[in-house]
């Protein structure tokens, strides 16, 4: 009983029955007014046609003989007609009727008298000296004997004779039929309003049921993604109901992405304590067990010996530096709270300052640099901190992959809005099965050779993800001891 739709049903039944009810009196009372209108205007002459045909008052005396035979006469033409002879003040002096049955002895003569004048409104009532309780429609004309006013004629229309006869009929056929009419649309205009609001309201109960399966999901994705369907393109068609439910099916979607970032942030944070602390072990432990020889057997080793303890300890502390740095900075481009800081930069410029990073490095290693064309129009627009660390990350990996006498060739590819860049090595290459690895987090292959110590699989992580940042993809091809290519485009201008 609590449901909007029964409450819209109640007002509506309420209403209807208001209507209906309201209706039928309303048609009763303007039927009675038609039907007497009607016969007073229809009869509005009787009076004068009656005092027309005999003399009915000389000097005050009444004709009674004159008058019942005239009365009689009027009412074979209408049998519902009543004649009265009236003096000047509506005192009855006359009339053909059972004198039982009259009730008074006075007529008003002010409807009389308004009628006489003739600028009556119809229907216009008057008294009916039968029935006291009721006023009744009439007709009226002066008697007049020599120019002098004697009294008034008056007859009573739809009389005695007529309240019988509409009593007799209360009830017939025609009346029955119209009632029953009246009866049959008020139904009928019910349950048309209750199917129309049955279905207006079906759609805001299953809104309601939607929502109330979202509140009790508990943020259960599952359940939230079932609602998908509650989002649709508005239409110019779409009323109160259809805006509800899409803006609903909008705040749920918020809700659930949010609710998956927040999900994901959690998950990443509990890999990232797991990795660090499992990544932070091995150097450390390698370092405590220098520290502690030194300290046992300081006194038995040779300063050679201390020197090198001290230089393993100090590159395992550089390792974990970069170990530290490297981790954080990759929780923070995957939680996305380093927000590029673009400008207009020389990319030629930056990869000249990168190159001599590593010169020193590539020359102990006897490995070539080789620069690729787009010297002066190299111009992009990116985040200058960040780039350099994926050229420097590259070509890290570059020196470390490729064996000596090799070559490190970066070439500069522009085009119309965006600068392409290829680092490219004659290095060990890296096998079909692993290159759509390479730039997941962790992911390093085991070479088996010592340089492989210090991997951590972080680094093209990095670079996938800073590149992500910049709306930009760095692709890989490589073949196994030929050599690895990497290459990525930076945009030129400011995305539209
Ligand atoms: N230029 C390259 N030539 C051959 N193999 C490469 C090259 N660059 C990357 N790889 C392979 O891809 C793997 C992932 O590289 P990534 O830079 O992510 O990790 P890493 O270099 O091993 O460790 P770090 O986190 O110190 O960079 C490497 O372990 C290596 O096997
Ligand atoms: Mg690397």
């Amino acid at each position: 009983m609590n449901t909007l739709f029964s409450k819209l049903s109640l007002a509506l039944l309420a209403i209807v029955v208001l209507t209906g009810s309201a209706f039928f009196v309303v048609e009763r009372y303007s039927t009675q007014n038609y039907y007497e209108e009607i016969t007073q205007r229809l009869n509005a002459s009787i009076a004068m046609y009656v005092t027309g045909e005999r003399q009915l008052i000389e000097d005050g005396v009444v004709n009674s003989d004159a008058l019942s035979l005239l009365a009689q006469q009027a009412m074979i033409i209408n049998p519902t007609v009543e004649i009265y002879l009236l003096d000047k003040q509506g005192k009855i002096l006359g009339h053909a009727l059972p004198p039982e049955s009259i009730q008074t002895d006075y007529v008003s003569l002010n409807p009389l008298l308004e009628l006489i004048a003739g600028d009556a409104q119809m229907p216009l009532r008057g008294t009916d000296p039968r029935n006291s309780e009721r006023e009744k429609v009439f007709s009226a004309h002066p008697v007049m004997y020599q120019d002098q006013l004697q009294g008034y004629l008056y007859a009573v229309l739809g009389g005695k004779k007529y309240d019988e006869l509409a009593d007799s009929i209360r009830g017939s056929y025609v009346q029955q039929v119209s009632l029953g009419a009246l009866l049959a649309i008020v139904v009928a205009a019910f349950f048309v309003g209750l199917l129309v609001f049955r279905l207006m309201t079906r759609r805001l109960s299953r809104l309601t049921s939607d929502v109330r399966r979202f509140t009790d999901a508990d943020f259960d994705l599952e359940v939230i993604a079932a609602l998908d369907n509650l989002e649709t393109t508005p239409t110019v068609t779409d009323d109160e109901i259809s805006q509800l439910r899409q803006a609903f099916g909008r705040m749920a979607n918020k809700i659930r992405e949010q609710f998956k970032n927040l999900k994901e942030t959690d998950r990443l944070r509990r890999e990232l304590v797991t990795n660090v602390s499992h990544d932070l072990r091995t150097p450390l432990a390698s370092m405590h067990g220098y520290v502690d020889t030194l300290l046992i057997k300081n006194d038995s080793l040779s300063a050679e010996e201390r020197l090198h303890y001290l230089q393993i300890t100090r590159k395992h502390t550089r390792r974990l530096e970069q170990l530290i740095g490297d981790l954080f900075d990759l929780s923070r481009l995957e939680s996305h709270s380093i927000h590029p800081q673009l400008e207009h930069f020389s990319l030629a410029e930056l990869l000249q300052d990168v190159t001599q990073e590593f010169e020193l490095e590539a020359q102990e290693k006897k490995i070539s640099f080789k620069m690729q064309g787009g010297q002066s129009e190299s111009m992009v627009y990116a985040d200058i901190g960040l780039i350099q660390r994926v050229l420097e990350n590259l070509i890290r990996n570059a020196l470390k992959y490729t064996p000596a006498e090799g070559e490190i060739s970066v070439g500069l590819n522009p085009q119309a809005d965006c600068v392409g860049v290829v680092v490219a090595d004659t290095g060990c290459g890296i096998a079909e099965v692993d290159l759509e690895r390479v730039f997941d987090r962790y992911y390093y292959i085991d070479q088996g050779e010592d340089n492989n110590s210090d991997s951590t699989g972080l680094g093209l992580a990095i670079v996938s993800k800073i590149l992500d940042l910049h709306g930009s993809r760095i692709t890989v091809s490589s073949v196994v001891n030929e050599g690895t290519r990497f290459e990525f485009d930076l945009p030129t201008q400011e995305a539209a």
